[in-house]
């Protein structure tokens, strides 16, 4: 290292606080200080400043009813379609030319989509699942890896008011299944294959096997030929369609789009939660929109001239809120890579930031970490200098990581925004507004305008700055989940019943819990510590620990077993599997192939468990609950905490060992 870059990396190492160049708040969307308290003064009426960045077919009645928590509805009233504010009003009102979307290839091949030609396609593909049997409220399962026409049918899907719900095409057969049994789906969208790392995927076979497990049988599926020549080979069943044959059918077809209520469910998203079974968390129109958009203006910064990159799956809420909905209504250009970041090589990143001048940059501490192993010299080798504004989520980011971020991508001028939110809150919840606050690498920052948030302690009450405690937020907000489908009972135990008390119909009694731990400083930044429920979160992921362990104990020969995250250097965290054989089986690498096969097909690859630890017992308090800190501890490999509780005090230190040698 050069001797400038030592002293500079000396510099930044000691400085904990950072204000935002002088010529990015001089441009940004939002850089007046005072929106804060104008948030504060006019609550809930400041929410307006975010359904006014949409076109409305029909006027809300009310910002925000309250009458029925933790059942909120925002814009009461109101009817909109989404994908005519993503797509329509753009080309009416004279973008037609401008490019909506930049598709990357993992291989290097490029398509442009103009917003004409998103209009043009987006209205033949919502024509054609019209012809389908596709009706107003059908919830159809997109199950695509990130080819153009995963967000073609969902503003299809939005188009014509039937709901999507987009399952990672990472899951497993499974999975799939799963999601589409429980949200009653009877229409399939998929594609034959994809790219990774060079060589082709098979996820039409995949698919076919998920659909053998769909108990209500499946109305239509349309394929994307993806792979062409590179293809498996598959035919199409009856009930399969070619999507381009069906955009040929359908070719200059238009579909006028449907007027929906504020209220009706634009989409559902499945995610991990405390219990084996995924919950269905479900978005309206009016208010995931507005907030979509507000969030994509005012933190991230975008306008209509910009081309923004979002590195995440469309798979996932960040894919959603800050790849499609929130840029595509803002009329902006946003890129879309298929592959992976060190594919062919370790700078394909900074590669397409160069080619396609990126203004800005969104994407998750695992990455960044990742960027940082592999060194400086791939960024250096490119030209970010289009960059303006980088983003980071999904987990914490630590300082270290966060500064290389903010010196080797962002050059020290453009700001960073580390965006705390969930697939639950539709969009960001806590970051800096780039354009006004300082920012602390560690710390997500304050709650953004009109969001509500606090820590505190198992009583409910605020705890002291500095102390570690549990995030909660008091005051609904328009991007909010509006229930799990079909089970408000969930929805309230899950979410709210630990802080609220449940038999009020007074909204101030009523607090949202977001299952993450967290504490706050004396400038009330938040920096958020992690789940505090049996989530962990690899790679950014969701993952609950009993979907893993129930897939383990249904392997042959498992009898039981116990999952905790452990610290992963790239990863942030890993799965660590401990288990228990039943009597008459062999531990060894047989069975644990066999055990990381059945993660795999229950869930997926990105579950697989780094280590399977065999041992003859789980600790356990006297009561018979397993001890997972004690686990995490070992997985980690610090310190063992109290074991005194333990019925079974011993096993730890043997367990300690084993996963000692094995690393
Ligand atoms: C974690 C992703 C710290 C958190 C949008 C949350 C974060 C979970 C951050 C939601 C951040 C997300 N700092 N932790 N900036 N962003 N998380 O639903 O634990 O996939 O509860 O939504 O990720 O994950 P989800």
């Amino acid at each position: 290292m050069a001797q400038g870059d030592a002293e500079l990396e000396a510099r930044l190492a000691e400085q904990d606080e950072f204000e935002p160049a002088e010529e990015f708040v001089a441009q940004a969307n939002v850089s007046d200080a005072d929106i804060y308290d104008e948030f504060e003064e006019n609550w809930p009426g400041c929410w307006e400043r975010a359904a006014e960045m949409l076109d409305w077919d029909a006027e809300y009645d009310e910002v925000l009813d309250d009458s029925n928590p933790p059942f909120y509805e925002w814009f009461t009233g109101g009817e909109l379609n989404a994908c005519y504010n993503c797509v329509d009003r753009h080309v009416e009102n004279g973008d037609k030319n401008r490019v909506a979307i930049k598709w990357e290839g993992e291989h290097g091949e490029t398509r442009t989509y103009t917003y004409q030609d998103l209009y043009r396609e987006v209205n033949e593909f919502a024509a054609a699942l019209r012809d389908l049997g596709v009706e107003e409220d059908d919830v159809v399962t997109l199950y695509m890896p990130m080819v153009p026409e995963l967000p073609i049918a969902m503003l299809a899907c939005a188009r014509i008011g039937a709901p999507h719900n987009v399952v990672f095409a990472g899951f497993s057969a499974e999975a799939l299944a799963t999601r589409m049994n429980a949200a009653d789906s009877r229409f399939l969208v998929t594609c034959d294959g994809y790219y990774r790392r060079g060589d082709p995927l098979d996820h039409l076979d995949k698919t076919n096997e998920g659909l053998d497990s769909v108990d209500h049988g499946v109305d239509a599926t349309v394929v994307v030929d993806r792979l062409g020549d590179d293809g498996f080979g598959h035919d199409l069943k009856g009930n399969q369609h070619d999507w381009d044959d069906l955009l040929d059918e359908q070719s200059g077809e238009r579909v006028a789009p449907v007027e929906r209520d504020a209220e009706d469910m634009l989409f559902l998203m499945y995610t991990s939660g405390t219990t084996g079974q995924p919950k269905g968390v479900k978005h309206t129109t009016g208010g995931y929109l507005s907030y979509a958009t507000w969030t994509s203006h005012a933190v991230l910064d975008i306008e209509k001239e910009d081309t923004y990159w979002c590195s995440a799956d469309i798979g996932w809420i960040t894919g959603h809120s800050y790849i499609v909905y929130g840029p595509l209504a803002l009329g902006s250009t946003t890129v879309m890579y298929e592959g992976t970041p060190d594919f062919p090589n370790r700078d394909r990143m900074w590669e397409i930031v160069e080619k396609y001048a990126v203004d800005i940059f969104y994407t998750a501490p695992t990455a960044i970490r990742a960027f940082m192993k592999w060194g400086s010299k791939y960024p250096e080798s490119r030209d970010l200098s289009s960059l303006r504004l980088l983003g980071t989520v999904g987990e914490p980011i630590n300082p270290r990581a966060w500064k290389w971020y903010y010196e080797h991508i962002g050059n020290e001028n453009c700001p960073v925004v580390d965006t705390w939110w969930q697939t639950e809150t539709g969009g960001m919840m806590i970051t800096t507004l780039p354009g006004v606050k300082n920012m602390k690498p560690g710390s997500a920052g304050p709650p953004l305008p009109g969001i509500d948030a606090q820590i505190v302690d198992t009583n409910g009450d605020e705890v002291e700055p500095g102390r570690a405690g549990y995030l909660t937020v008091n005051k609904p907000w328009p991007g909010m989940l509006r229930t799990l489908y079909n089970n408000d009972e969930r929805y309230i135990s899950e979410y709210w019943a630990e802080y609220s008390d449940t038999d009020s119909d007074d909204p101030d009694d009523w607090v949202y819990f977001p299952e993450d731990g967290a504490k706050v400083d004396d400038d009330g930044y938040i920096t958020v510590l992690g789940r505090v429920d049996d989530v962990i979160n690899v790679s950014g992921h969701r993952l609950g620990t009993m979907e893993i362990e129930s897939a383990i104990v249904g392997v042959e020969g498992v009898a039981e077993a116990a999952v905790v995250g452990g610290n992963h250097e790239v990863k942030g965290e890993a799965v660590y599997a401990y288990v228990i054989t039943e009597d008459g089986y062999e531990e060894g690498e047989d069975l644990r192939a066999r055990i990381v096969e059945g993660v795999e097909d229950a869930i997926g690859p990105i579950a697989r468990p780094e280590q399977v630890v065999f041992t003859p017992e789980l600790p356990k308090t006297r009561s018979g609950k397993i001890m997972r800190r004690l686990l995490e501890d070992v997985a980690n490999g610090a310190e063992l905490g109290n074991t005194s509780t333990l019925r079974n005090p011993e096993i730890v230190e043997e367990i300690a060992a084993k996963v000692g040698a094995q690393n």
